[in-house]
């Protein structure tokens, strides 16, 4: 049944690119194809890009404001990381987080987790807490700070308009602050409190029927879990969840269980999916309330 389904749309993710290629064919490519991070708020570099964003003059580069191929902190749970972050549960910018569970909303199954995982990678900019010019590897020969800098990073030029002159994001609805107790919840058990059972077996197993049940695989020796979204096997569109070397209450709902930082709106997922990224960085359209039925059942 869940076979027959999905060639069906493999079928359809085929017949659909083809249809865009022969449109692209009968009026012509789009003057230059405008996708990927540049095109984004995600690029804070001085090149081309959105118009009025929050960027700096010092460099053109754009992944280095989160990755660098050499000197990455190993201990963050974001690949190749190039800024500073806390220890689990504590803003790098020092503080403490506010999460979720605070509330005590009474239907709230599963336990939270402090902030950690792929969660604090992105905090690390929408805290407010510290500079976004805190860069474990700066641009160029040398420059490798352990702290990035510090609170107030590399003392760069900033321009837009919800960044402040120390380079921190100060105002506006990206600014999450140490509060996340109006945000939905992250570092949160998927499934309702978690998955039973073991190994590969576990995934017919969520603890509360309320959640769409989670794929799972185990890669180089870890075990991955995602929410299937269609296309084949685990790709960008699928929403991740993630677990952590410590504490063993994965899988866990993270910031990037919804956000891909690197995509634009529309921009096409690989072809077997048939979806495109939505508005905000989400990893699929939110049309409909796509990103949220796909793990909750309602
Ligand atoms: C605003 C922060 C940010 C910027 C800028 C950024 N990344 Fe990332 N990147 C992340 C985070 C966070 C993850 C982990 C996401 C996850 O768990 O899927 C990641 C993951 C990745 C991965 C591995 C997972 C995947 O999606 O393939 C690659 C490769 C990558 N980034 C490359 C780049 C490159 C190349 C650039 C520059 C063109 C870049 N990134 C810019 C934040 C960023
Ligand atoms: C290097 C700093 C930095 C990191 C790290 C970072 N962001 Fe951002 N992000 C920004 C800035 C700057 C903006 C634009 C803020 C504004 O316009 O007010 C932004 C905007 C966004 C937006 C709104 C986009 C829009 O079009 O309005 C989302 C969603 C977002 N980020 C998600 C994430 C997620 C999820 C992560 C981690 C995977 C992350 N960010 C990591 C700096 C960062
Ligand atoms: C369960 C899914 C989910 C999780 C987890 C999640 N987000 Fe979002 N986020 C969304 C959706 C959906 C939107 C679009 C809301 C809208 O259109 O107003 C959004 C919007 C945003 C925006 C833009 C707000 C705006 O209205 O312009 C930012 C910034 C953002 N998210 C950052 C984050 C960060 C940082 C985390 C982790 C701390 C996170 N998100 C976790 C689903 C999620
Ligand atoms: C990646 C999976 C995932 C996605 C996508 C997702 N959620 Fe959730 N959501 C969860 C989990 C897990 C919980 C925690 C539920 C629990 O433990 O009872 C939760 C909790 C909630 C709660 C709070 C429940 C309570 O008892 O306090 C609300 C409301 C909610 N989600 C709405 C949404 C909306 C709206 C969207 C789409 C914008 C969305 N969710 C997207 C997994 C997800």
């Amino acid at each position: 049944m869940k076979m027959a389904w999905l060639s069906g749309r493999g079928r359809w993710g085929a017949a659909s690119a083809g249809l865009l290629a022969a449109l692209i064919l009968t009026f012509g490519a789009p003057a230059q194809a405008q996708v990927g991070i540049a095109t984004t708020k995600h690029n804070l570099g001085s090149g081309p890009g959105l118009a009025g964003r929050n960027q700096t003059t010092d460099t053109a580069e754009i992944c280095v404001f989160c990755h660098t191929p050499h000197g990455a902190d190993t201990a963050a749970p974001a690949p190749l990381w190039n800024k500073r972050l806390g220890s689990p549960g504590v803003p790098a910018g020092g503080g403490s987080y506010t999460t979720y569970d605070t509330l005590q909303t009474p239907s709230l199954d599963g336990t939270i987790a402090p902030v950690g995982s792929i969660s604090m990678a992105c905090l690390s900019c929408h805290d407010g807490t510290q500079a976004m010019d805190n860069i474990i590897n700066a641009p160029g020969s040398g420059g490798l700070l352990a702290d990035g800098g510090g609170n107030d990073g590399r003392a760069f030029t900033w321009t837009g308009s919800t960044v402040n002159a120390a380079g921190r994001l100060s105002s506006g609805v990206a600014l999450l602050g140490t509060d996340l107790s109006n945000d939905h919840p992250i570092g949160i058990q998927y499934c309702g409190g978690g998955v039973t059972g073991s190994g590969t077996t576990v995934t017919a197993n969520c603890k509360d029927g309320d959640f769409v049940t989670p794929q799972t695989a185990v890669i180089n020796s870890n075990q991955i879990f995602w929410i299937d979204t269609g296309g084949d096997g685990k790709q960008r569109t699928d929403l991740p969840l993630y677990t952590r070397a410590t504490g063993g209450l994965g899988p866990m709902v993270e910031c990037a269980s919804c956000h891909d930082p690197h995509v634009s709106k529309d921009q096409p997922g690989p072809a077997s999916t048939g979806k495109v990224a939505g508005d905000t960085f989400l990893r699929i359209s939110n049309a409909s309330s796509a990103v949220c039925t796909a793990c909750h059942v309602k």
